[in-house]
């Protein structure tokens, strides 16, 4: 797939740190799809691992009954993510200005990203090191539906339907270039909920 600077521009592309100022104590997709995020989550995630939660806010989507060693938050609002009662920290970085991530080589057991990858302006960049943060074979999970902020998502990711997006993530992870075993997989709950997709892939 190629992809262009227009692909990665935004309606509102003022910095990020002016959009996400007010916490926004809200969920971004109904309750059927967040249990789905979950249910994957359980599948995914290792139990008792360490978890990076990227692009995070006051709520993690992880199951209640599975404890993780510790889970750490990567947001743009501190107030959403000091009252995210799964973190065990966190931090406030805008990954547009800095997409290098501040965690040693092979930290994480696993990491999420849940309906967030659209605001990402270089996906690529993130995602290879998200790949050098993780412990080799740890998985990512990448969910989205058919909702998001259009100001502020990437024009690729306005352009597409929901296989056009999976088809775009898988992309940026294979241009990473520093993963393995990418599946994409439909989750959605019925037709009478939000969409609920994914895309997993291991860390090389
Ligand atoms: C739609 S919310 C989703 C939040 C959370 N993952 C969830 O499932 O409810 C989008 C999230 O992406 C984060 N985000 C957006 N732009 C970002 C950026 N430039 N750098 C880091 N995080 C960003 C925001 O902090 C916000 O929490």
């Amino acid at each position: 797939m190629q992809l262009s600077a227009q692909d990665f521009q935004r309606w509102d592309d003022t910095p990020d740190e002016y959009f996400y100022q007010q916490p926004r104590m809200v969920t971004h997709i109904d309750d059927a799809a967040i249990a789905a995020v979950t249910q994957l989550y359980r599948e995914y995630l290792p139990a008792n691992g360490v978890i990076l939660d990227l692009m995070s806010s006051w709520i993690s989507h992880l199951p209640d009954d599975v404890d993780y060693k510790y889970v750490f938050g990567l947001g743009m609002n501190a107030a959403e993510l000091a009252a995210n009662p799964r973190l065990d920290d966190h931090l406030v970085q805008n990954l547009n200005v800095n997409p290098t991530l501040p965690f040693e080589e092979s930290s994480f057991d696993g990491a999420s990203i849940c309906v967030s990858i659209d605001y990402l302006t270089d996906p690529v960049s993130v995602l290879r090191d998200l790949s050098r943060s993780l412990k080799t074979n740890a998985p990512v999970v990448i969910t989205f539906s058919n909702r998001c902020f259009p100001t502020k998502a990437i024009n690729a990711w306005l352009q597409r339907d929901m296989q056009g997006r999976l088809d775009l993530v898988e992309t940026f992870l294979t241009q990473a270039g520093n993963w393995t075993n990418i599946q994409q997989l439909d989750r959605s709950p019925s037709p009478a909920t939000d969409p609920l997709v994914a895309v997993i892939a291991y860390a090389n």
